[in-house]
């Protein structure tokens, strides 16, 4: 749990929020307290809502398939793609007045310029790891995880930058941020629904995650620094596609992946943001990167994965029994992961 710093603002009345030891407060003395597990519940009055996203079963049956390693290389390639997006990052954010570059609102601006000032850089001489190394940036980089489900992308994506990164990850899942905030205790964990306000404050973030999750163009654009980065993952047509298969076979039928989703998503995003193309492993420099693996499971792997998606909401329980009974299938893991750029201000 560390949300020193952190850019989370109060879901009641949008002031940054504090923190005082063991609550977040903001200046109109809204308070949040930090669970025992290390997150924060930033859910204001959706609180009592019915649907808060993943429950405790789907969540442990997700950490437990990601343990596996079955999507390791859609993690080491969103790994390689963020670090070379916060390079890019670090090296072009202008060295002038964070007052007049980066637009925070005024409380935020001078926290960050307090913190340039003070501990959070030069002190004697040199930058500390979450500061600029050449002089560009003199503010921490946030990389914020929206729908971060259990964790596991932000942890893996700190823990490849250790120390050159702030991460916060968000979720309408209480039980998701539990999991991560359990995980990783660098990270700053909220439960949040990030289809309504997405409680970090404007132009505070320098790179934004969203991985299998829901999507918010204008609030992502609100909290993203001018030029800063979206990285989103999504499922091609021919992601899982053996085991959608089997479960047809065994009369169940699995939610279907929406078509054309690269083209919708792009849409979903063209008021705010920018394809920005960046080559990967030698190839020319696009701005969708694929990545196709073919994985084997085993039967605990399938029962997981049946229970880790919205499927085992969807499936009756006796055509479930039938899956349940499949031991083995070899299936394609094929996703899409796109970078975006958010568009000069007021775009
Ligand atoms: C398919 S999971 C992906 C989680 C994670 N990104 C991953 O790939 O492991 C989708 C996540 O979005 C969360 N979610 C659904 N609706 C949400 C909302 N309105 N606000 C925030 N999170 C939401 C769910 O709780 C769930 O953890």
């Amino acid at each position: 749990m560390s949300f020193r710093d952190a850019p989370l603002i109060c879901p009641i009345c949008g002031n940054l929020l504090t923190q005082q030891e063991r609550q977040l407060l903001c200046a109109n003395a809204h308070s949040f307290d930090i669970a025992r597990a290390g997150y924060v519940n930033l859910l204001g009055s959706y609180k009592n809502s019915h649907n808060l996203g993943d429950d405790k079963t789907m969540l442990h049956a997700r950490r437990a398939f990601l343990q596996r390693g079955h999507y390791m290389a859609i993690l080491n390639a969103v790994k390689r793609i963020v670090a070379h997006l916060v390079s890019v990052r670090k090296s072009s954010v202008p060295n002038r007045s964070l007052r007049d570059s980066i637009g925070f609102t005024t409380e935020l601006t001078e926290r960050f310029l307090a913190d340039a000032a003070g501990d959070g850089a030069m002190t004697d001489g040199t930058m500390t790891d979450e500061t600029m190394t050449d002089g560009a940036m003199t503010r921490p980089c946030w990389v914020a995880d929206m729908g971060c489900g259990e964790g596991f992308y932000l942890h893996g994506v700190m823990q490849h930058l250790a120390g050159s990164i702030r991460g916060v990850g968000l979720d309408i899942s209480k039980e998701a941020v539990r999991l991560a905030a359990g995980q990783n205790k660098a990270g700053a964990f909220a439960a949040a629904n990030i289809n309504r306000q997405v409680p970090l404050a404007d132009q505070s973030v320098d790179l934004l995650l969203n991985i299998f999750a829901p999507r918010n163009a204008a609030e992502f654009a609100r909290v993203l620094a001018p030029e800063g980065f979206l990285v989103v993952v999504i499922p091609t047509a021919a992601h899982l596609h053996e085991w959608r298969a089997a479960l047809t076979a065994q009369g169940a039928t699995p939610l279907p992946i929406a078509q054309a989703k690269q083209q919708r998503t792009e849409h979903q995003f063209s008021d705010y943001f920018a394809p920005y193309p960046t080559r990967q492993n030698g190839q020319a420099a696009a701005h969708v990167h694929e990545v196709c693996y073919r994985i084997t499971l085993d039967q605990t792997d399938l029962q997981n994965l049946l229970t880790m998606t919205p499927n085992a909401w969807h499936i009756a329980a006796e055509d479930q029994k039938r899956v349940h009974s499949l031991t083995q299938l070899s299936t394609t893991v094929s996703v899409q992961i796109l970078t975006l750029q958010r568009g000069p201000r007021n775009s």
